[in-house]
């Protein structure tokens, strides 16, 4: 035993030795906005196609602290008038404490970003469990000189923000960005913001958002997930769902002020507030959500509503109700088949416009400082279009691909039901996406209107119930398929970057850290990186490729698996 220890304990530590050596070696600078950050490769997390999200959070952060800091101010004042009215001397000056939480901070680049970027922060607390990343915080906070800005803080993030929910010690933002799913972190979060501040949550774990699993959902956010053509705008609203949840039980709920789905992740920013009285409105801000397995409809179903209750001296008084159910027969109206049922999901407003045209206004002063400025720019200008009021969307190309037919131009699509007095938009969550107030009966009307100048190939019909009974129907609307020149919206006539092709070779969630990873599971993520452009160039290549041009818009409504 003896003679082996002498003899591998040298070799262990010329082993360790030169792994330090090659980390030291690694370690190599990145510059994003303002803030140049040193890390050693896979030791501590670094995701460069996030800079879209830092920047979106950054330019978020800079508007809301600016309406926060005036309301601040605002009530001091009012207080200070009480204090002078009642005799007694206010504080002189007005010191506005903005302290932002980055929970989960791996390199502490957008802590640094934040310090350096955001006008009005007085402290930040950079956080993380990984020892070694909070070493790398440290470095680069001092490389940095944030020193004054920035504290760092080593534990699970949980505990740190159990230690701020009294009201004293809360901060005016925090911001969740892990890897995967973010519930586990939501209960601590949702008690440690202060009143009308911001929570700004990521969550990378689309496939299981998106409706490949419906059991692990609803295990990791109270919902089933669905798959289905909106799966993307379904994702963003079961994690406001899943906040919200959190939110109420501890008599507050969520404003949401930005939700964004991008890439392989979505993003949410959300104002929490207090009042038992107000999470009394949730179940009329949640809905279930019936999905026809036939032909994909789907149809909202609240969970609470309001009814008129007027009395003498309230005559606009409204109680809350239980809506009546369920919102569909048996069977699907347009196709005849049966239903999958899931949820709940947010169905309320995702975004508060009025912030969203400032923030747009913010971004496009300061183009300069952000480096995907332009994709900020274009988002928000596709979210600024959206219908608020409406729920999910179709997409255009799935729409007539159900009932085999040649796919009708978006912008005749589109005129057709502004010709027949209803609203429609895109989402910014798929290129293809038509978000409308249109009875679903009128969409499939003029499908079935084009069909008679497109007609199917009646041996597609043979085998396909669904399409044979859609088709089958009498249409029940006047179709008019003129174009007109107002279904063309801004967003798009202006050329915006609305939606773009994978930034670099190797995106999507990035893997953990390596001290965290197997290397097992290191080489499946290196292998899969990528794995739909090379079996899209594969097809591309390949002779049986046809309507390639039409599959490359695709590429930005997939579902990257973590
Ligand atoms: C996706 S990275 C964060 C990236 C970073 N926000 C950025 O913008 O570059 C997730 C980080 O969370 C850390 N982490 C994981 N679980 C944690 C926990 N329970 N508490 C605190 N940090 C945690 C990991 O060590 C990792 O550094
Ligand atoms: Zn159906």
């Amino acid at each position: 035993m003896k003679s082996y220890s002498v003899r591998l304990i040298p070799v262990c530590l010329k082993k360790i030795m030169k792994m330090n050596a090659s980390v030291i070696a690694e370690k190599k600078s990145i510059i994003e906005g303002q803030a140049e950050i040193r890390v050693s490769s896979q030791k501590v997390f670094y995701n460069p196609v996030q800079e879209f999200n830092r920047d979106l959070s950054i330019a978020v952060l800079s508007v809301f602290l600016d309406d926060f800091k005036k309301s601040f101010i605002e009530k001091a004042q009012k207080k200070a008038k009480r204090l002078t009215a009642e005799g007694i001397e206010p504080e002189k000056t007005i010191e506005v404490p903005i302290t932002i939480l980055e929970a989960l901070s791996a390199t502490g680049l957008r802590s640094i970003r934040y310090a350096k970027e955001v006008p009005n922060v007085t402290k930040i607390i950079a956080n993380d469990l990984s020892e070694q990343a909070v070493e790398t915080i440290k470095e680069n906070i001092v490389y940095n000189g944030v020193e004054n800005f920035i504290d760092t803080n080593h534990d699970d993030a949980c505990m740190l923000m159990y230690k701020h929910k009294f009201h004293s010690k809360r901060f005016t933002a925090i911001d969740l960005d892990p890897y995967g799913c973010p519930s586990i972190f939501l209960d601590s979060a949702v008690q440690s913001v202060q009143d009308g501040g911001l929570l700004l949550v990521t969550a990378t774990d689309m496939a299981v958002l998106a409706g490949n699993s419906p059991e692990t959902c609803y295990c990791k956010y109270g919902a089933v997930s669905l798959k289905t053509r909106s799966c993307h705008e379904m994702a963003l609203r079961i994690l406001l769902q899943c906040i919200e949840h959190h939110a109420n039980r501890y008599s507050r709920f969520i404003e949401p002020i930005l939700s964004i789905s991008a890439d392989f992740y979505i993003r949410v920013f959300v104002k929490i507030h207090s009042g038992a009285f107000h999470c009394k409105k949730t179940t009329s801000k949640l809905s279930m959500v019936y999905q026809c397995v036939g032909c994909d409809n789907l149809t909202l179903q609240p969970l609470g509503a309001f009814k008129a209750n007027p009395t003498e001296k309230n005559p606009g008084q409204i109680k809350s109700c239980l809506p009546l159910v369920p919102p569909v027969g048996e069977f699907c109206v347009h196709c005849n088949h049966r239903h999958h049922l899931g949820g709940p999901i947010w169905s309320a407003p995702i975004h508060n416009i009025e912030f969203v045209n400032r923030l747009l206004n913010h971004v496009e002063e300061n183009s300069h400082k952000f480096g995907t400025a332009k994709r900020i720019i274009g988002v928000l200008s596709m979210v600024q279009e959206e219908l608020q009021d409406v729920p999910l969307y179709y997409i255009v190309d799935k729409l007539f691909g159900r009932v085999h037919l040649e796919t009708m131009p978006m912008l005749q699509l589109r005129s057709a039901i502004l010709n027949a007095g209803y609203q429609v938009s895109f989402s910014h969550a798929s290129k293809l996406s038509i978000k409308t107030n249109a009875p679903a009966q009128l969409i499939w009307d003029i499908i079935r209107t084009w069909e008679k100048t497109h007609p199917i190939k009646q041996n597609k019909l043979e085998t396909d119930e669904a399409a044979k009974y859609i088709l089958s129907q009498e249409i029940k609307n006047n179709i008019d398929l003129t174009e007109r020149a107002d279904a063309n919206p801004n967003s798009r006539r202006n050329g915006a970057l609305r939606f773009q092709f994978n930034p670099t070779p190797y995106w999507g969630p990035g893997s953990r850290a390596s001290i965290n990873v197997s290397e097992g599971k290191m080489h499946k993520a290196a292998k899969n990186q990528n794995k739909k452009r090379k079996k899209q160039e594969k097809r591309e290549h390949s002779p049986q490729s046809d309507n390639v041009e039409r599959k490359k818009q695709h590429v930005s409504d997939k579902i990257t698996v973590e």
